[in-house]
């Protein structure tokens, strides 16, 4: 191992980690040192480029918490958690599109039931989401569970806000025997990702930016299918075309701004009008397809 030069210090560090005792690792680890190596030699990366990421990995690191991870958040907008997304559901034929969960999960939601009224004392434009969960070979899925979470009219989660009560906007749905549901709500918006930390440096030192368009979250669960972690996003937000986390697709986004029909109005009558309708089908993935 002394003989190490810029070429055959490659050889050596792969042949260091050529016995990892756990098969997936091993192959994770002889993909990515020679891609690291060949990255730092294309690019020429200096010792001082390279002190200056590492001070910039331990900024990421120091501003993360249980509540806050700013390594997703780089990840987020690096482009890097939406190709995850899209390598797991490259096979997926004729299912709905998945993609980011976002950091503002939290397991735990109110549980409700089809026809839910998420409104409360929140201001904003109305609106009613409905569909049905549906298999990819075109049968409805009974019963599946739709856990749905979005942001308030003043932009924040309520995981981020205190001034909101625990359960605003955040529900667990099940639906109906034909696997349709439906839920009221108010218009979710667009809002920026974190800029207080690393993932704020990163889009300040690029011109890109921060905002993701409005959306709401959902996780599909369904018996013998694959829980399916998505987003809905409003046509006409003019974020829609360039999501700081590259988390937006074609079948994801929907017109927010639809008419109801009578049958709609008969079945939110206490749903204050005007209000809109966005209607979406979820198409789920079988885990055996
Ligand atoms: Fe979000």
């Amino acid at each position: 191992m002394r003989d190490i030069d810029y070429m055959t210090i490659t050889d050596a560090v792969v042949s260091a980690y050529a016995d990892t005792p756990n098969e997936r690792l091993r192959e994770i680890l002889g993909a990515l040192i020679p891609r690291l190596h060949d990255l730092i030699r294309d690019i020429e990366l200096t010792p001082a480029e390279w002190r200056m990421t590492m001070d910039f990995l331990l900024q990421a690191a120091k501003a993360s918490s249980d509540q806050r991870n700013d390594f997703i958040l780089l990840s987020d907008l690096l482009g890097v958690s939406a190709v995850v997304d899209l390598v797991d559901g490259r096979d997926d034929d004729g299912a709905t599109s998945a993609t980011l969960l976002g950091p503002f999960y939290v397991p735990g939601q109110p549980d409700m039931t089809s026809g839910a009224d998420l409104i409360k004392d929140n201001p904003g434009e109305r609106l009613v989401v409905q569909g049905q969960v549906l298999s990819a070979n075109g049968s409805p899925l009974p019963h599946a569970v739709l856990e749905i979470w979005q942001n308030a009219p003043n932009g924040l989660y309520t995981a981020q806000d205190p001034d909101q009560p625990e359960d605003n906007l955040r529900c667990t749905l099940r639906a109906d025997a034909e696997g349709k549901y439906s839920f009221a709500t108010v218009k979710p918006q667009s809002y920026k990702v974190r800029e207080d930390g690393a993932g704020g440096k990163l889009v300040k030192a690029s011109s890109w930016h921060s905002w993701r368009p409005a959306h709401i979250h959902f996780i599909i669960s369904a018996d013998g299918h694959k829980r399916h972690v998505t987003q809905i996003f409003d046509a006409a937000d003019p974020y829609v075309d360039k999501d700081a986390v590259f988390g937006v697709r074609a079948d994801l986004v929907k017109p927010f701004d639809q008419a109801p029909t009578d049958a709609d109005k008969a079945n939110f009558p206490d749903v204050q009008s005007p209000f809109n309708v966005v209607n979406v089908d979820w198409v789920l993935a079988p885990t055996n397809g």
